[in-house]
C-alpha cells in the first residue's frame, strides 16, 4: 500500500520519551499497521545514547545534525536569540524532506494520543486547512490555557507517572464531533505541498536588527501565519484528544514515587512496605491498599530497627522500598530479610545505589553511603532480574517476577568507588525504565 500519511517527532536525548511516543502512536493509530501511514523520528542533534536506542528498538529515524552557527552568522541570516530555536525548526523542516506521504503530521515526543486522534484530524483536513488536536494539559503547565479548546487536567508530568486510565475516560468525555478556529500548534496535520509552498518553518526568531532584539517569534506562530497568508486556516478538531506533558525532554526528572506507583498500578500490587520512612514524604505519596512503615527514629507503624522488625514480622508484601541504613552490611541484611517476606512476583527497590562521587559514598558522611556495594554484590549472586535506574539517586531493582542470568562481571577483592565509577553501567545494570 502506498504511504499516504507521514507522522514524525523530533527526539534529542530521552529514551523514555522515544519509547513513550512510539508506544502511544502504535497503540492508537491503525493507519500505522495497515501501511497507510509511516512514523519516523528526526534524531535532531540527538545524543549517541538515544541513537543507539533507536537502532536497538528498530525505530525508523533520520539523523539531523545541525552545524553549529555563531550568533553573528544567525544574525546575518536575519535571526535573533536563542540559538536553539534555529536547530529545532531545522529539525521540523527536515520531516518534509523525508516524508513519503502527501499528508504530514507533526507531534512532540512529550505527547500521548487517544483512540481516533488521527482519524478525527484527517476527516477535517483539506488543502486549505491545517488541523490540530485538542490538548489536555496540566493547569500548572507553562502552556496551559494558551490554546483554544484546551482541557485543563493534570494526568502526570512525564510518561512514568502518566494516568492512562483517566486519560481514556477523559478523552471519551470531552470528545466533540466539531471543530473550532485556532488552537494549539501540535499535533498538526497539513498537506506537504501546501506547507512547502508556504515556506515551511522559519529557522529562528526574526531579528529586529540585533541579536537580543526579537521582532517576531519564529515559532509555529510564524509558520501558521505563512500558511494563513496562503489562505490556509488553522482549526482544532475537538474530538482529536491529545495529552501534553509540557516539560518534555528538557526536564527529565523521574522520581522514586513514580516508579513505585507504576509498579503498584500496573501489577495490581496490594501491599507496600517501606523501610526507613523518615517524615513519610515518599510513604504518603504511595497509592496502595495496605501500607506498612518502619523507622528507627520517626513515628511509624513499627518504630524500631529494621532488624527488630523482621524478627517479629509475619506479613508478606508485594513491593518493598528499602531506604533505612545505607551502609553495605545493613542493606545486605535488609535485602535478604525482605526477600523472605516478599510475595512471588513481587519487587524490591533499594534507594541511593548510584553515588555521584567518592565523598557521597563514605559511610561517615551519611549520604549515599556504601549501599551500592551491597546492591552490586547482590546482582552477582541472584537469579532474579536485577537492574537499576539512574534517577533519583539510583534505584536498585530486584524483581522476583523474572528469573534472569546472574549478572556477569568480576569485582576486585577491595572494591572501591573508582571501580564503580569506571564501570557504572555494568555494575549497576542501568535501564532507562522499569520492566513491567
Ligand atoms: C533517607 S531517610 C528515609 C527517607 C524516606 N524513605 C523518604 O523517601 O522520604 C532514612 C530513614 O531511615 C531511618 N533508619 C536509619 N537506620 C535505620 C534502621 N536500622 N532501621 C530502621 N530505620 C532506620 C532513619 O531514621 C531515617 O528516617
Amino acid at each position: 500500500m502506498k504511504i499516504k500519511i507521514t507522522i514524525a517527532s523530533l527526539i534529542y536525548n530521552s529514551k523514555v520519551y522515544a519509547d513513550s511516543i512510539y508506544d502511544t502512536l502504535f497503540k492508537n493509530t491503525p493507519e500505522l499497521h495497515t501501511g497507510e501511514a509511516e512514523f519516523f523520528f528526526i534524531a535532531n542533534d540527538a545524543s549517541e545514547e538515544v541513537i543507539n536506542h533507536l537502532i536497538k528498538q528498530k525505530y525508523k529515524f533520520y539523523i539531523n545534525d545541525n552545524p553549529s552557527k555563531s550568533e553573528t552568522e544567525l544574525l546575518e541570516m536575519g535571526y535573533a536569540y536563542p540559538e536553539y530555536i534555529h536547530r529545532v525548526y531545522k529539525g521540523w523542516n527536515k520531516v518534509f524532506e523525508y516524508a513519503e506521504g502527501d499528508i504530514v503530521v507533526l507531534l512532540n515526543s512529550d505527547m500521548i494520543v487517544s483512540k481516533k486522534w488521527l482519524d478525527n484530524i484527517l476527516k477535517n483536513l483539506t488543502t486549505d486547512r491545517i488541523v490540530t488536536s485538542r490538548l489536555v494539559e496540566s493547569p500548572s503547565s507553562v502552556h496551559h490555557a494558551r490554546w483554544a479548546g484546551a482541557i485543563p487536567y493534570n494526568l502526570g508530568d512525564n510518561p512514568i507517572n502518566f494516568d492512562e486510565d483517566k486519560f481514556k475516560l477523559l478523552s471519551k468525555l470531552y470528545s466533540l464531533p466539531e471543530f473550532i478556529p485556532g488552537g494549539a500548534f501540535m499535533p498538526c496535520a497539513v498537506y506537504k505541498d501546501v506547507a512547502i509552498s508556504a515556506g515551511l518553518y522559519p529557522e529562528g526568531n526574526l531579528s529586529a536588527g540585533s541579536w537580543m532584539d526579537i521582532l517576531r517569534y519564529g515559532d509555529e506562530d510564524f509558520f501558521y501565519n505563512r500558511l494563513s497568508k496562503k489562505g490556509v486556516n488553522h482549526i482544532t478538531a475537538m474530538d482529536s484528544i491529545v495529552y501534553h506533558f509540557g516539560e518534555g525532554e528538557s526536564r527529565e526528572v523521574y522520581k522514586k514515587t513514580d516508579f513505585i506507583n507504576k509498579f503498584i498500578n500496573f501489577r495490581k500490587y496490594k501491599s507496600y512496605l517501606e523501610l526507613g520512612t523518615n517524615e513519610k514524604e515518599t510513604f504518603n505519596k504511595i497509592k496502595c491498599n495496605f501500607k506498612t512503615s518502619v523507622d528507627l527514629n520517626f513515628d511509624s507503624d513499627y518504630k524500631m530497627s529494621t532488624d527488630e522488625f523482621f524478627k517479629i514480622n509475619t506479613d508478606k508484601f508485594d513491593i518493598i522500598f528499602i531506604d533505612a541504613n545505607h551502609t553495605e552490611a545493613f542493606l545486605t541484611r535488609d535485602i535478604y530479610n525482605s526477600l523472605n517476606c516478599l510475595n512471588d512476583g513481587g519487587v524490591i527497590i533499594c534507594h541511593d545505589v548510584n553515588p555521584p562521587n567518592e565523598y557521597s559514598q563514605i559511610d561517615e558522611n551519611f549520604l549515599y553511603q556504601t549501599a551500592w556495594k551491597s546492591f552490586v554484590k547482590f546482582r552477582l549472586s541472584s537469579n532474579f532480574l536485577t537492574y537499576s535506574l539512574p534517577y533519583d539517586c539510583g534505584l536498585g531493582i530486584i524483581d522476583k517476577k523474572y528469573q534472569a542470568e546472574k549478572a556477569c562481571f568480576e569485582l576486585p577483592v577491595d572494591l572501591e568507588f573508582s571501580d564503580l565509577d569506571r564501570n557504572r553501567e555494568l555494575f549497576l545494570g542501568f535501564k532507562h525504565n522499569i520492566i513491567l
